[in-house]
């Protein structure tokens, strides 16, 4: 008796906890259904709208700004520049902006000294700083091939870095950023940065890097030898005023520059043909054909590969990078200088490269 009443008591328990538990499931299960509805909702509104299933931004919370604030004292016109763009950053962002700042250490407090600045009422900031002889050590490797070709003399240790930070991003940025925008201190936003953010959404699938049209004749007269001997359209202006149609250089390529570059870094993390790309023998190889000799770092070299491999970089409009310098103007270029300047559309960023003053 006792221990029937008992097994039946065990009984029971097994029942009422068999019902729970497969109620439990079948709510488990449903929820679960329910949340993959969701995301195959999402992904397929991205689809949808711009073709591409990587699309920014996964995590919405973040946007990562870098800059690059070194070799500064406190009268310098850098300093005063880096003032003004964050200032002018946090006016015409609508999204929360996250600044990763690389620095020394002298630069470090000045850069504190500048936030605090623009930071009035309840402003807020959020911003890291990242040493830069660390990040220099990080990315030695790359510098060491660059430095041969496209710098025009070798530096100091780290100074040779400067001018190559965006391509070795990915090792120095946190694990945890997916997207990335560098960003030259001598520039100004006339609108919201978000606009410059959703270009992530309209990159190729293949596409690492987001960089816009150099906007003067700089590589049509480094690649003077090569276009001697060569039927190529590499180093001409964009006849097509559309660069962003399908083709990727319709005819005519002015090269990219890098004062804005748009970086997928979770994309990158991944690319082991971007390690071939920056390994010393494409670099060797792609230099040696065009008898390529630059001084403008980083971009002298997403040129290169914007005409090699193409798929790997994403032309962005012209209006996210305006260039105002006009030095090539004047310097033998003045009858096909406007070709490469021009830039319609509704500007988003000037650029007052070569010290041009910004009108605003
Ligand atoms: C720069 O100026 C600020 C205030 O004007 C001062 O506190 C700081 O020590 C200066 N930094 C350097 C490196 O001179
Ligand atoms: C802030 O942005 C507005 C337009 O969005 C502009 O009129 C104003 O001049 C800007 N102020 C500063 C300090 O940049
Ligand atoms: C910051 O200031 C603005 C207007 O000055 C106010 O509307 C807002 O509530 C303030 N935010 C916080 C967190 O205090
Ligand atoms: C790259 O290759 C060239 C030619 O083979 C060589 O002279 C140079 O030292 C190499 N550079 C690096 C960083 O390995
Ligand atoms: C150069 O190439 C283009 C297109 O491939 C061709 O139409 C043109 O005739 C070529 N010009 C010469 C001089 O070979
Ligand atoms: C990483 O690359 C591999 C092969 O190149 C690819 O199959 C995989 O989908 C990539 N993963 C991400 C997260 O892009």
């Amino acid at each position: 008796m006792w221990r029937s009443r008992s097994v039946n008591t065990f009984l029971n328990i097994c029942i009422v906890t068999g019902f729970i538990l497969l109620v439990y499931y079948a709510f488990l299960t449903q929820d679960s259904i329910n949340h993959r509805k969701h995301l195959r909702r999402i992904v397929r509104k991205d689809t949808q709208n711009i073709g591409v299933l990587t699309s920014f931004p996964r995590k919405t919370k973040e946007y990562n700004i870098w800059l690059v604030f070194t070799k500064v004292t406190n009268v310098s016109t850098l300093s005063y520049k880096f003032r003004d763009l964050i200032h002018n950053l946090l006016n015409v962002s609508s999204v929360p902006l996250k600044f990763n700042i690389i620095v020394d250490k002298v630069s470090q407090g000045i850069a504190e000294n500048q936030i605090a600045d623009v930071l009035y009422g309840n402003k807020t900031i959020v911003y890291s700083f990242y040493d830069i002889e660390e990040s220099a050590k990080k990315i030695q490797d790359i510098v060491e091939v660059m430095t041969p070709h496209f710098s025009s003399k070798p530096g100091t240790y780290y100074s040779d870095a400067l001018f190559y930070i965006s391509l070795g991003l990915y090792r120095i940025a946190p694990q945890n950023q997916d997207f990335a925008i560098l960003l030259d201190c001598d520039l100004y936003f006339k609108k919201d940065i978000a606009l410059l953010f959703n270009q992530f959404s309209n990159f190729k699938p293949s596409a690492l890097f987001g960089l816009a049209p150099e906007l003067t004749p700089v590589y049509r007269h480094i690649l003077h030898m090569y276009k001697a001997k060569h039927n190529t359209t590499f180093g001409d202006f964009y006849h097509d005023s559309n660069i962003l149609s399908k083709s990727i250089h319709p005819r005519g390529f002015q090269g990219y520059n890098s004062g804005v570059v748009l970086i997928n870094l979770r994309a990158q993390r991944n690319s082991t043909e971007f390690l071939e790309i920056i390994s010393n023998s494409t670099v060797q190889r792609m230099t040696a054909k065009y008898r390529f000799r630059g001084h403008l770092g980083d971009q002298d070299f997403y040129t290169l590969v914007g005409n090699e491999y193409p798929h790997l970089i994403q032309t962005i409009n012209c209006k996210f990078n305006r260039q105002l310098c006009t030095w090539w103007r004047d310097h033998g270029y003045s009858n096909i200088f406007e070709n490469y300047f021009k830039c319609n559309g509704d500007i988003v960023v000037l650029h007052g490269n070569c010290n041009t003053r910004i009108p605003k």
